[in-house]
Formats: structure tokens, C-alpha cells, sequence
């Protein structure tokens, strides 16, 4: 048998998920939702928290997801637990997969699951307290099945995405109906001429 592809971490993460909803919903009464990706996909990610004074105090989640899903979002809840709701908006998958010890590349996309559930539940929060929007200003939806916006796709051309296939690599962008690759690919391109 070949030798395993994941870090100790990613293994232990996986054998051992922190903080999974085991129960329904109902059990773990929560201030805020967040569910990403798409069935048709074969990967989905329920994201709840507990939030006092826009701090995460505790989290739970559940996901259809891959190995790799499942370890990158057992160390994202450990790390946004006690994390004030402007700081956990802005962890990236590139942060987990580092405290993973790695994934190999083509499991990479795997971690922004639970990266997307937790914004998506930390607007909802923000919808529910009256600032809907507060944080999400900050960046443009570009892949409406996916939630992915023109920070994700900045992010992802910085890790050296610069094809559309490369694109689609570090963050599934277009794998559900497609119709967000010209805009995705025009950013990219923009991208090219500010950075490269
Ligand atoms: S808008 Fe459907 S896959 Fe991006």
C-alpha cells in the first residue's frame, strides 16, 4: 500500500474531528448558519456558531465533504473559537493547509468549504444584528453557486493560479453551472496586468 498522502495532522484531524454537529440542528441552538456548496457536487458544509458580542464562543458543523474537507474544517473551528467575527472573516484556506502541515495540491480546493460556510454564517449573523453586509463589502461575488468573490480569486492568483484551470483548482470556481468563468477569467486577467 502506498504511503499516505496526508500529514499526521490532517490524519489526526480526520480520525478525530473537532467540534462535528453529531445530532440534528435543533441540538446545538445556534445565532448563526452557514451552508455552502452544492449537492450535485457531492460536498456540502453546514457551518453553526455561538456568537457573544461578535465573538465565536463556539462552533459546530457537518459536511459531505473528503477527507481533506473534513481535517481542514476540524482546524478551523479549533482556531475561530474565541475569535472576534472581523478577524474569523478573514481566514483563508491557505492559513489551514499551513496548520495542516500541507495537503497534497489537488486537495487544496477541499479547504475553502468550510472557509465559505463560516462567512456565510458570519453574514447571516451580521443580517440578524442589522449590519447586513458590514464585512462582505469588502468583496464582489463572482461564482454565485459557490459564494466565491474577487478577494478569493486575488487570493488565488497571489498562490499562483493564473489559468482558469489553476483557478478552478485553488477554489472549485465554475463547477456547478459554469456561467461565472468569463468574469472569473476577466479578473484574473486584470489581476495580470496590476500585479504581474
Ligand atoms: S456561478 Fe455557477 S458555478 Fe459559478
Amino acid at each position: 500500500m502506498p504511503d499516505w498522502l496526508y500529514s499526521d495532522t490532517v490524519k489526526d484531524h480526520f480520525t478525530n474531528p473537532r467540534n462535528v454537529l453529531l445530532d440534528d440542528e435543533s441540538s446545538f441552538p445556534a445565532d448563526a448558519r452557514g451552508q455552502t456548496g452544492n449537492i450535485k457536487c457531492g460536498d456540502q458544509m453546514l457551518m453553526l456558531l455561538r456568537i457573544k458580542n461578535d465573538v465565536i464562543v463556539d462552533v459546530r458543523w457537518k459536511t459531505y465533504g473528503c477527507a481533506s474537507a473534513i481535517a481542514s474544517t476540524s482546524m478551523l473551528s479549533e482556531i475561530i473559537k474565541g475569535m472576534n467575527i472581523r478577524d474569523a472573516y478573514t481566514v483563508r484556506p491557505e492559513d489551514l493547509v499551513e496548520k495542516l502541515g500541507g495537503l497534497p495540491d489537488y486537495k487544496i480546493h477541499c479547504s475553502v468549504l468550510g472557509d465559505k460556510a463560516l462567512r456565510t454564517a458570519i453574514d447571516d449573523y451580521l443580517e440578524k444584528t442589522g449590519r447586513a453586509g458590514m464585512l462582505k463589502e469588502t468583496a464582489a461575488e463572482i461564482c454565485r453557486c459557490l459564494g466565491i468573490t474577487d478577494k478569493d480569486i486575488e487570493n488565488a492568483y497571489h498562490n499562483g493560479a493564473r489559468t482558469w484551470e489553476q483557478l478552478q483548482q485553488a477554489t472549485k470556481i465554475g463547477t456547478v453551472c459554469g456561467g461565472c468563468k468569463e468574469k472569473a477569467l476577466e479578473l484574473l486577467h486584470e489581476f495580470t496586468h496590476i500585479y504581474g
